[in-house]
């Protein structure tokens, strides 16, 4: 079975988006089967992969639950199902606007509300078509994210080191915590944190974020953070070209590579443990 794994952090602008199309990629580069699925209505992720689409995985959603039979509209997964054209193949599920409308479409629904994402994946059996499942959050911690949660089986969370960021780390494991404690799934587990536009020159920014790896390992032991992602204008390059850095030569781009392959082979480790 392949494993389900979202990039998750209610904050905005920490390199979710940067962070799960890359490391799709690298996963893929590796001989992967790789579906991303964009859950942002942004679609951030879905424009990285020129994907727009009429319908999108809103569309998908409504479709999959019956009481919401008035709502639906005649598609299905394959019409929309975006494969990227590179050399390596990542496959998209694209997101849209139409997503900032799920809390209310389903909040008249009887069917448990937080685990529409999840019965969609069981019954499209696409934990069996692929490898990897991975999926780029919204910036908040609402409806969206909690079914992204109660599907996945891990979590990456990129984080910026500033002062707030462990308060917001520590109300996502609460978060966490809390769907455990319904008992209806298990939660998903901590793959890794990832530091990002981390600015090495900058003392404070330095002791703020020795201060969060020593906070996330006492809570959650060591190896939990990746080493840290710098400032990088190869990313901004790669990412304004709708490209991932596995298209780009140079050094600058070998040192990005190698740290995204880095995140693909902790995936594979903590996996291949959970098979
Ligand atoms: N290491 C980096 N170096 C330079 N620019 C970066 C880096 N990581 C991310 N960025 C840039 O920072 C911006 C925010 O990144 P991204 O969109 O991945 O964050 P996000 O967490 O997905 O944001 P949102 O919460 O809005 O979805 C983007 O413009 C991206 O190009
Ligand atoms: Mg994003």
């Amino acid at each position: 079975m392949g494993k389900v794994i979202s990039f998750i952090n209610q904050k905005g602008g920490v390199g979710k988006t940067t962070m799960a199309f890359n490391t799709a990629f690298a996963l893929a580069q590796n001989g992967k089967k790789v579906l991303a699925i964009d859950l942002d209505p942004q679609a951030n992720l879905t424009l990285l992969f020129n994907a727009q689409n009429k319908h999108n995985l809103h569309h998908l959603l409504i479709n999959s639950i019956k009481e919401l039979k008035m709502l639906h509209v005649p598609m299905i997964l394959s019409e929309i199902l975006h494969y990227s054209t590179n050399d390596v193949v990542v496959d998209l599920i694209p997101g849209g606007q139409e997503l900032s409308g799920f809390d209310l479409t389903v909040a008249s629904i009887n069917a448990p509300r937080q685990l529409v994402l999840k019965k969609f994946l069981e019954a499209n059996e696409l934990s069996r078509r692929y490898d990897y499942i991975i999926i780029d959050c919204p910036p908040t911690l609402g409806l969206l994210v909690v079914n992204a949660l109660c599907a996945s089986d891990g979590v990456i969370i990129p984080f910026k080191a500033d002062d707030f960021s462990y308060k917001g780390l520590e109300h996502f494991y609460q978060v966490l915590a809390d769907i455990e404690e319904m008992g209806i799934v298990t939660a998903p587990e901590i793959v890794l944190h990832v530091p990002n536009l981390v600015d090495l020159r900058r003392k404070q920014e330095q002791d703020d974020l020795e201060k969060i790896v020593k906070s996330i390992g006492e809570e959650l032991g060591e190896g939990m953070v990746f080493s840290p992602f710098l400032n990088k204008a190869g990313l901004v390059k790669s990412l304004s070209g709708r490209k991932s850095v596995f298209d780009f030569k140079g050094q600058d781009f070998n040192e990005l590579r190698e740290k995204f392959i880095g995140i693909a082979e902790k995936i594979e480790e903590w996996s291949n443990v959970r098979q």
